[in-house]
């Protein structure tokens, strides 16, 4: 199966079924016509607490809350027809208790529509996992660098190198088991990437992993050079918007100041057109 054959959007259990076969495509969304552009192409698409960062100017994505995360899922969910609609969970809103999670995951779903919500955490959040999943929340977890916990990590360095392999591998397994349907791998080395792969039974989505991995995710911004903060190693970027869009707004400004724009095509007539 791939967005490509198919009508309607994807669930869960069919990203799940999607395990070891032609590799998950997915992308992070913020907006309608972000999502209306990769709808066709993507298995599912994220709206990723990523958008903290990339739209709202924020340093890390511990400032993000539940009200944005609603306003983007809801902007996405509008230009979205082929591909499921996953929403993050932002730091604050789940590792209180399961309850807490459950409260929150449902707000989530219930006003954006969201087929599945993410979550960062491996073993620590097993037991929140099961009961979301339990009470009809679908999970994607979100393992290795997992942004929400950089004050305790210690900046985004990549996850799980030699002696810290063995964590990773039990925090794939954890939340394997507590019943997600996939997980995110996000900046961990490769080798760790595939042996995960091949040891969980749920499809494991690589940022920073391996091509080994059951499906890749971007951040949109990133890959089309939106984004020009800064550029991990593991974005390739497919595009340069970002220098595009400066020439663009140079030239607009150069021709403002020098009453080249607009042009007679761009002005209106006294006359009414006719009928
Ligand atoms: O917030 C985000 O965009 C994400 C992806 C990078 C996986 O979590």
């Amino acid at each position: 199966m791939s967005a490509t054959s198919q009508k309607s959007a994807p669930l869960p259990d069919d990203i799940r079924k999607m395990k070891g076969g032609t590799p998950i495509v997915s992308l992070t969304a913020y907006t309608t016509p972000m999502a209306q552009m990769m709808d066709e192409h993507c298995d599912f698409v994220l709206v990723g607490d990523s958008v903290g960062m990339v739209l709202h100017g924020l340093s890390s994505t511990l400032g993000v809350t539940m009200e944005m995360m609603i306003l983007h899922g809801q902007a996405v969910a509008r230009g979205l027809s082929r591909a499921m609609l996953v929403v993050d969970m932002p730091f604050g809103s789940y590792e209180e208790s399961p309850a807490q999670a459950f409260r929150n995951a449902a707000r989530l779903m219930a006003e954006t529509g969201a087929a599945a919500v993410k979550l960062e955490g491996g073993r620590h959040m097993a037991e929140t996992i099961g009961f979301l999943v339990a009470r009809g929340v679908p999970v994607m977890a979100h393992i290795g660098l997992t942004p929400q916990s950089i004050n305790t990590l210690g900046g985004y360095k990549v996850q799980g190198r030699g002696a810290a392999a063995e964590a990773l591998m039990a925090d794939a397994r954890a939340v394997d088991q507590a019943g997600a349907f996939s997980v995110v791998l996000e900046k961990v080395p490769a080798t760790q990437a595939d042996q995960i792969t091949a040891g969980i039974s749920i499809p494991t989505i690589g940022i920073g992993a391996s091509v080994g991995c059951d499906g890749q995710i971007l951040v949109l911004d990133d890959m089309l050079g939106l984004f020009t903060a800064f550029k991990p190693k593991f974005v390739k970027r497919y595009g340069n918007l970002g220098e595009d869009g400066e020439a663009a707004i140079t030239a607009y400004a150069e021709e403002v100041r020098s009453r080249r724009f607009p042009a007679p095509e761009h002005v209106f007539s006294d006359k009414a057109p006719k009928a």
